[in-house]
């Protein structure tokens, strides 16, 4: 029989844990539509992909008290996991408003936030960068609270597509907004060996700084392309043959880790946006206001140290934290992304 009738579309089937591409899992793409497998990935310590697990969120909240009627800011929105345990806290009367500068993570949040029964009218989503604070008090006004869970989210690494894994072949882009500014390829192509060594050293405090910068920069003077993941990773475990066999599959994966780790800084200018978030702070926090910041770099965590400090001591904030809270030991078995966590606060004066 001669059936020239177009054949019905297909679901792409989903092949176990090796889907080919990350387009075809659609579990992962759509992870609330699966709960039972979610659970079960969550009861072996891992974090299902295209979900986020959010940290610390009974230490935060315990420390930002919030209660109904309230105005407060999670500046750093991504899955949504902290924001609504803030938003089911400050209803009735209250108003959360949330940034992040994820153009493709954010509509699927505040979607999803919408079909939990938070609508425009108690949450307010903005795509924008937390340094940019001031302009969500100058609409807001003063704000009782605010966090900030610095970073990259679970969604943003496993989503091959943003270049933020060594693990899995992409485009090495590195950036929370692709839309803006210079992919860690583009800023590759152009830098000087120097540079490169000082941005490692900075940023992530590269032990191997000076034969991973020398083999990214002769290999791209050579006419060597470095554009995917894959092609920095294979270059950084070149640059490492000469240490001994027994160390260097542990040696190339820290390697790796910082040197992503040290792009995404630079591309994103990580450490320069959270200084003027930092800087701003005391201008929008309402007086008794509470910010909690969530830091896993210690980079980022001495900003924060330093800035809580010395507005302590300036009088600004009444109250800082004596010393950093960590995840707890059940939480870092459970959810191993917790596991360099660093909780800070300061309460304004
Ligand atoms: C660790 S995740 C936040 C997870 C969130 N707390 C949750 O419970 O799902 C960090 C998020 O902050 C966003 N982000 C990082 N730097 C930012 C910045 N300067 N301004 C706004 N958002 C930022 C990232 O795009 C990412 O979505």
């Amino acid at each position: 029989m001669n059936d020239d009738s177009p054949k019905p579309a297909r679901r792409i089937r989903y092949k176990g844990t090796h889907p080919k591409s990350f387009k075809e899992k659609y579990k992962e793409l759509h992870p609330e539509q699966y709960a039972q497998d979610v659970a079960k990935v969550m009861q072996q310590g891992r974090t299902p992909a295209g979900m986020h697990r959010s940290i610390c969120v009974d230490e935060i909240m315990e420390f930002l008290n919030i209660v109904p009627g309230q105005i407060g800011l999670d500046a750093t929105l991504g899955y949504g996991g902290h924001s609504l345990e803030m938003l089911k806290r400050l209803v009735p009367g209250g108003r959360l408003y949330a940034t992040d500068v994820d153009p493709f993570e954010l509509p699927r949040t505040r979607e999803r936030l919408e079909l939990l029964g938070f609508g425009p009218d108690v949450l307010v989503v903005k795509e924008m960068n937390f340094s940019e604070i001031d302009r969500i008090a100058a609409e807001a006004g003063p704000l009782n609270f605010v966090l900030a869970d610095l970073g990259v989210s679970s969604m943003q690494i496993d989503n091959p597509d943003r270049g933020f894994s060594f693990k899995v072949e992409g485009p090495l882009d590195l950036r929370l907004n692709p839309t803006i500014g210079k992919s860690a390829a583009e800023l590759l192509t152009n830098i000087s060996r120097y540079d490169l060594e000082d941005l490692l050293i900075v940023n992530s405090d590269e032990p191997y700084f000076e034969p991973i910068a020398h083999a990214i920069v002769s290999k791209i003077a050579k006419g060597t392309a470095i554009v995917t993941t894959t092609q920095l990773q294979k270059t950084i475990e070149e640059a490492l043959e000469p240490i001994p066999l027994d160390n260097r599959k542990e040696d190339v994966k820290k390697s790796c880790q910082r040197c992503f780790q040290a792009l995404r800084i630079e591309v994103n200018n990580e450490f320069g946006v959270l200084d003027r978030f930092l800087e701003k702070l005391p201008d929008v926090l309402a007086p008794s206001g509470r910010v909690a910041i969530l830091s896993f770099h210690s980079g980022e965590d001495r900003r924060v140290k330093k800035s809580f400090k010395s507005y302590f001591r300036e009088g600004i904030y009444s109250e800082v934290a004596p010393d950093p809270i960590r995840p707890s030991a059940e939480e870092c078995n459970t959810n191993p992304r917790a596991r360099s966590a660093k909780l800070r606060w300061a309460i304004k004066a």
